[in-house]
């Protein structure tokens, strides 16, 4: 018997005069009975809207990603036999493999649910091509592997590769923690590789000696090659770029010494570009379990990468233990057929959750500590909230109409109410937890996409709009925001948010940081604005963006295409006038997870754009080299 009996094969037809095409669904029953009274479910990014037109099928419901239908009165699948039917009326073209449906279950008389198979959506009606390969061959000026390339590089190659690096003999504790530390984050990075570092003196071994320099800043480091090599470092950051850096070049020359050299002499001077060099992971769409996210965090590590941007909660779930609202964690983030919440982006008949316990996330923040990265935790309030409201309705208006609004991405009243007492004493508790958890300054409130209606058919809402003179959602939202703002600092944080936590009056923007993520100018006025800013825009540093237009590309694109050479050349300062440069802090590449149904999706398409944003986040413009980086880039480790 197979293990699932059902096939469901979808296509997208271009269609003249309607851009959003048809989808071509084909069900193929691989078992041996008939079918009947049944129900068909997909999820898909490409959602119906309100009134789909189908052929040969009834609509029943959409939520969001979730839709289901019926096949006409009567029909009977036979064993063997297919049912096909067609939808049109979409929100949007398809425009990869993945903008098809995810998932797909059927739910039979009986109220059970039976899994089917569903994958790649075809293209009908136009060629269907394979992408160009993303990276060029590359080419290396200087035989060293060091990725990002560092600030200041004057080395001459040698020929022979030292079997190990080893401290000189009375080597401070701290730098022998550290050199400890390299080694067994290598180990964890490479399983087969062979550690760079011993504690003890080896043969044919190069001695190293570590100095602390107070001239130099926390995070910069220097390396003098010859008969020794001297590290030189401003604090225990830059100390580890130092030896991250060693380690590099050692992993360089033994995994091709052909291409690559050990110094012989000469040296590196090295400080990062830029203090915020960030990694985004949304692990609400898509859970990840706590060793993937400890295997993020140190190849961030490898590539000198400093925030890990922990993206906690959203429509599909909440993730963080909360001990006051146990419910987050279970009404909140359970995803099924009879669940609390429907099933969205890849999840089929049998129910999926996932989430951190507080246990959890210490060992993460103390990992992340320890290899000098901060992790900063974002819940995403007040819209993208779904899964918090599942839990506790009773933060919801009940006199708002229901589906009074909806989500970009389809969800209906998904936002916290401003006018409701209680959001704030959930928060309030919320924020009394993650204090204890995240030791980072910043805490992130999300604040991105509100609908433009969001709240307008809530009573309690128009109340205290009358009551306080706001104007509108964004005015809502500009008070609820300005309240998240001292709750925070009542606790002694200071807010990051997205950018649209600046519309409708915003907030003090004194210690506030905002994510410039809609596109770069967005930057450039939230600076104006007085805010500090990372520049995070989809169009160069949103890691799920196709990286080739070709229909076989997997990736979401509604920011367009992002080739690797593209996030690797896109200067995120390059509009910023001088007056403002100093308040953009960095830059971050953002992983969100609708599209990455398995971890060779991850490894697809995160790499090599990861390591491009690491080196645009450190290495000074004129540094930077697009063939020297494609030679690099492959030997940086996967998830
Ligand atoms: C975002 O991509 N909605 C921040």
């Amino acid at each position: 018997m197979l293990d699932v009996e059902f096939r469901l094969e979808n296509s997208w037809h271009p269609i003249e005069g309607d851009q959003g095409g048809r989808f071509v669904f084909t069900l193929v029953n691989l078992s041996d009975r008939p079918l009947q009274d049944f129900k068909l479910a997909y999820t898909t990014l490409t959602r119906v809207k309100q009134d789909p037109l189908c052929e040969n099928a009834v609509f029943l419901k959409r939520n969001a990603n979730f839709h289901q239908f019926s096949p006409p009165s009567g029909f009977v699948l036979q064993s063997g036999q297919s049912w096909r039917f067609t939808v049109q009326g979409l929100w949007r073209p398809a425009r990869h493999r993945t903008d098809g449906a995810k998932s797909a279950y059927l739910t039979l008389a009986d109220g059970q649910h039976v899994a089917v198979v569903v994958d790649d959506l075809m293209l009908e009606g136009r060629v269907s091509t394979a992408a160009p390969p993303l990276l060029p061959e590359g080419e290396l000026a200087e035989p060293f592997c060091l990725l990002p390339w560092p600030a200041d590089v004057a080395l001459q190659a040698g020929k022979d590769i030292p079997v190990a690096l080893y401290p000189v003999s009375g080597t401070q504790p701290d730098d022998l923690k550290a050199i400890h530390g390299l080694n067994l984050l290598y180990r964890r990075l490479f399983n087969v590789g062979h550690v760079p570092f011993s504690l003890a003196p080896v043969q044919q071994g190069l001695a190293l000696r570590c100095a602390s320099e107070p001239m130099l800043a926390s995070d910069a480091y220097e390396l003098v090659f010859g008969d020794e090599i001297l590290l030189t470092y401003g604090g225990a950051a830059g100390r580890q770029y130092g030896l991250t850096a060693l380690a590099q070049l050692l992993h360089g020359c033994r995994t091709d010494a052909e291409v690559f050299h050990f110094p012989a002499s000469g040296q590196i001077k090295d400080a990062p570009r830029y203090a915020w060099r960030g990694c985004h992971l949304d692990v609400s769409r898509q859970f990840s379990p706590v060793a993937d996210v400890r295997r993020l965090i140190d190849i961030m590590a490898w590539l000198r990468l400093n925030v890990f941007h922990w993206h906690l909660s959203d429509d599909e779930a909440w993730r963080l233990e909360i001990k006051a609202y146990p419910q987050l964690t279970t009404l909140g983030v359970l995803r099924g057929p009879d669940e609390p919440m429907l099933p969205q982006l890849g999840n089929g008949a049998a129910p999926v959750g996932g989430f951190y316990s507080q246990d959890d996330v210490k060992t993460i923040v103390a990992h992340a500590g320890a290899l000098h990265i901060d992790v900063l935790p974002e819940i995403d309030i007040p819209g993208h909230s779904t899964a918090i409201l599942t839990a506790l309705p009773e933060l919801v208006d009940g006199q708002e109409a229901p589906e009074s609004y909806h989500s970009v991405q389809g969800f209906p009243n998904n936002a916290l109410n401003p006018a409701i007492e209680q959001t704030y004493t959930f928060l309030g508790r919320v924020f009394d937890e993650m204090v204890q958890l995240f030791p980072s300054k910043l805490i992130h409130i999300g604040g991105d996409e509100v609908a433009a209606n969001t709240w307008m058919a809530s009573p309690l809402a128009k109340a205290l709009m009358e009551k306080e003179g706001l104007d509108g959602t964004f005015g809502l939202q500009s008070y609820f925001m300005k309240r998240i703002q001292k709750m925070l600092a009542e606790r002694g944080r200071q807010m990051a948010g997205w950018d649209e936590v600046s519309h409708g009056g915003g907030v003090d923007p004194n210690g506030t940081l905002l994510m410039a993520w809609q596109k770069p100018e967005v930057g450039v006025a939230l600076a104006e604005q007085g805010y500090d800013v990372v520049m995070t825009p989809g169009q160069a540093y949103y890691l799920d963006m196709v990286q080739d237009d070709a229909w076989q590309e997997p990736g979401a694109s509604w920011a367009g295409t992002v080739p690797p050479i593209h996030s690797y050349h896109y200067e995120a300062v390059g509009d910023f006038p001088e007056t403002l440069k100093a308040r953009m802090r960095g830059v971050q590449a953002c992983i969100w997870t609708e599209n990455f149904l398995n971890r060779d999706y991850f490894n697809h398409l995160v790499f090599p754009r990861l390591s491009a944003v690491a080196e645009a986040a450190w290495t000074p413009k004129d540094n930077k080299n697009w063939l020297r980086f494609a030679a690099l880039a492959p030997l940086v480790p996967q998830l």
